[in-house]
């Protein structure tokens, strides 16, 4: 029996098969820091765990309604309308179980065959899987570097087409850390308010930015009723094994998601629900205790990856990845990251598992502590004579 033709469209995260090879290592004895994998690495804050709980004793441990249950969805309604800054109601919200449903349920409920779909590189590799997956054409446009890693906005007005079903924003941005300025956002927004597509701004890392709040393009004229914004709890909250996200659309669409929901996960589990919404109601000072955290470290890992030779790191605008330029060592940065794993005992990810334009580059997610992150800076330092002259 073969696997369905399908099937070898689908792309994969190999950030998780690093984390495996990082663990074959650590059972054979030999030291190893983990800076591949994307998840805060703080517990998630008491008073939500304890919501759960309770939820748990409570009975809420049964299906709930497809869309999520009502009052949670109001409350997460009202949260992006006032941090988005932008009219929606609980009509406009699907919540699912992670931040994958909504950029899978939304391109399954729009993209087919022939359909073009524009998504920046690097970026998350689903993105591209799903689009290959649904037999459309993926349409990559670089990021670059010099503009604190935004789009290539002349790249995107002369890739839009006829064909245009979809473009994917990411800001802040896994795997380059950087923010899409509100005023690009705006010349994004020009150049596709009057076509006929859907915007699918994954804004998973909303909450985590250092100098200035990102804008959401949804908040441009025209745009609201064109636009998917993703989000949840998983980062923002450190609720990453939670699985609890959310999506907000145009009702028609909401309605599509829920409708693909029904046919895959009937509902999001009952008691994470009432975990978010004592997280979406609870005091704020941990994701603002966080934020300051994950400042300190991009500090530190910038101000370090600088200094290593043939590295060249510009600061990060949001989430919790630094993503050096790594081009004057000389080496593939494939080839770089398994040299820092096998030899330097530092897990990190190469630019290429983003797109062919992350080539040059890796990733470095600085969700461990900073003693942990300095260790790896000194490690890296070591090894670095290997390529430095
Ligand atoms: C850009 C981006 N979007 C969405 C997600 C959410 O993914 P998941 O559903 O696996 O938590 C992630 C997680 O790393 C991400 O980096």
């Amino acid at each position: 029996m073969r696997l369905a033709e399908h099937m070898s469209q689908l792309g994969t995260e190999s950030a998780f098969d690093v984390l495996a090879r990082a663990r074959a290592l650590e059972q054979r004895g030999q030291s190893v820091i983990h800076l591949e994998i994307g998840e805060p690495d703080f517990p998630t804050p008491a008073h939500i765990v304890e919501a759960g709980k309770r939820a748990l004793a409570d009975g809420w441990t049964k299906y709930g309604p497809t869309p999520g249950f009502p009052e949670f969805r109001e409350a997460i309604a009202a949260s992006v309308s006032r941090t988005r800054r932008i009219k929606v109601g609980a009509e406009n919200v699907s919540v699912v179980p992670g931040g994958k449903p909504i950029m899978f349920f939304s391109m399954i409920a729009l993209v087919e065959p022939g359909d073009e779909v524009i998504y920046p590189d690097p970026s998350f590799p689903i993105y591209e899987s799903v689009i290959r997956f649904l037999g459309a054409t993926p349409i990559p446009i670089p990021l670059v570097e010099s503009r604190g890693f935004s789009f290539d906005l002349d790249a995107l007005s002369r890739q839009l087409s006829a064909k245009t079903k979809m473009v994917i924003l990411n800001s802040p941005a896994n795997p380059t850390g950087g923010v899409i300025s509100r005023e690009d956002l705006g010349r994004v927004a020009e150049m596709v308010r009057h076509r006929d597509l859907i915007v699918l701004s994954d804004e998973i890392y909303s909450r985590i930015w250092y100098e200035t709040e990102p804008s959401s393009i949804a908040s441009f004229d025209g745009m609201l009723e064109k636009t998917i914004i993703l989000d949840g709890f998983l980062k923002t909250y450190s609720m990453t094994g939670w699985r609890l996200g959310y999506g907000v659309m145009p009702k028609w669409l909401a309605d599509a998601v829920n409708l693909l929901t029904v046919n895959s996960n009937s509902c999001t589990a009952s008691f994470t629900q009432r975990a978010g919404m004592a997280a979406l109601e609870g005091p704020q000072d941990c994701v603002v205790a966080m934020v300051s955290e994950f400042r300190s470290r991009r500090d530190a890992i910038v101000k370090g990856l600088n200094a290593i030779p043939g590295f060249r790191c510009t600061v990060p605008a949001g989430a919790f990845y630094a993503f050096p330029n790594v081009a004057r060592t000389g080496l593939p940065c494939k080839a770089l990251a398994d040299l820092l794993l096998n030899e330097a005992g530092v897990a990190c990810l190469a630019g290429t598992a983003f797109g062919a334009h992350g080539d040059g580059y890796l990733r470095f997610s600085y969700a461990n502590s900073l003693a942990n992150i300095l260790e790896a800076i000194v490690r890296i330092q070591r090894i670095s004579l290997r390529w430095a002259r």
